[in-house]
């Protein structure tokens, strides 16, 4: 496994890390069992992965309690997260007191078996949540960090609604958050002109989300993903075969698949730390490590990926 220091937290953690939430949720969105869901956590720690991602809302903190009951703690990056409104409305949110938010801090330690989690996120803030989460949110998180119960604070985006990153580009600047978490993938690159310059700028850790998703995961979804792009405006029909507008990466020698391209593509860009992959079958598990840690894609390809999705601000690959 290789391993990156992420940003000024200084912690040194695994470039490809374990997301225990999206589509999968560790398999337990398909009916996997807890048990089923810890042998993935499990293998992965066997494969080198230090960095876990888990959610008070994915239903998967108790399988990661169990995947990592017996491995020494103190070699484990945890990360997880609460939502500081409830509901799914992004406009009219019911915020979470602050007493509350620790609630749902020490139930996530209670299930994963843990006294302290390295990181806990302000999960899903939108650009008009982020007042709240910083004025009232953050300063809770800090006395939990006082009492050594958190070691490094982090804010998630939702990349479904928010395609342009309009709250990271407000929080990044406000030093408030030692980490944070974006989407970025080949059907929007846009986090490389918005977000890594300021994380970059401000020693910032910065995880990836969204590498494959829906929208990378097959060549029919990303042939939808793209027509929806040409419909919009974003790019240009005459870049791209309709059918199968990723069929040149699978072509090119060295790249196994559109999903292993994608994986690599995140991997390797300048800002990125840890590209999260989330997956409740081992068989993909071990394909998407190996894509992580696989070297960058040729620059030909990456040219030719930026001619066509450079541009492109409204896609999340969702
Ligand atoms: N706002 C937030 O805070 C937020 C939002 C979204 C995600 N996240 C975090 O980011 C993590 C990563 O996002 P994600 O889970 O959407 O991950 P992802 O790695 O971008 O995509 C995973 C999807 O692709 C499929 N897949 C994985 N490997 C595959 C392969 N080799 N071949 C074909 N299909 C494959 C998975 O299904 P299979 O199970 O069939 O492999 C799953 O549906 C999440 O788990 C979560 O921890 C955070």
């Amino acid at each position: 496994m290789q391993t990156v220091r992420l940003g000024r937290t200084e912690a040194r953690v695994s470039v490809a890390g374990l997301g225990c939430g999206g589509h999968s949720r560790l398999g337990m969105a398909r009916g996997a069992s807890s048990d089923e869901a810890a042998d993935i956590v499990r293998r992965a720690i066997d494969l080198g992965v230090t960095f876990i991602d888990t959610a008070h809302s994915y239903g998967t903190e108790e399988a990661v309690g169990l995947g990592i009951a017996g491995h020494d703690r103190s070699k484990l990056f945890l990360s997880t997260k609460s939502s500081v409104g409830r509901g799914q409305s992004q406009d009219n949110p019911d915020y979470l007191r602050p007493a509350e938010f620790t609630a749902s801090l020490e139930e996530s330690l209670r299930k994963l078996g843990t006294d302290y989690v390295d990181l806990f996120h302000l999960h899903g803030v939108s650009a008009e949540q982020l007042p709240y989460a910083r004025e009232v949110i953050v300063p809770e998180l800090r006395r939990q960090q006082e009492l050594g119960k958190v070691r490094f604070v982090g804010v998630t985006e939702v990349f479904r609604y928010d395609t342009g990153h309009a709250m990271l580009q407000q929080a990044v600047p406000t030093d408030d958050f030692d980490v944070v978490m974006t989407g970025f993938n080949i059907l929007n690159p846009g986090a490389r002109r918005t977000v890594f310059p300021l994380t970059i700028a401000h020693d910032i850790g910065t995880l990836i989300m969204f590498a494959v998703r829906r929208g990378l995961n097959s060549v029919a979804n990303a042939a939808e993903a793209v027509a929806e792009l040409v419909e919009r405006g974003e790019i240009d029909p005459e870049l791209v075969d309709r059918q199968d507008p990723l069929g040149f990466l699978r072509a090119a020698p060295g790249v196994k698949s559109q999903v292993e391209a994608a994986y690599r593509f995140c991997r390797h860009e300048p800002g990125a730390h840890v590209v999260l992959t989330g997956t409740g079958s081992a068989a993909h598990l071990e394909e998407n490590i190996a894509a992580i840690l696989a070297a960058s894609l040729p620059s030909e390809l990456l040219g030719r990926l930026d001619a066509i999705f450079g541009a492109v601000t409204s896609a999340s690959g969702e």
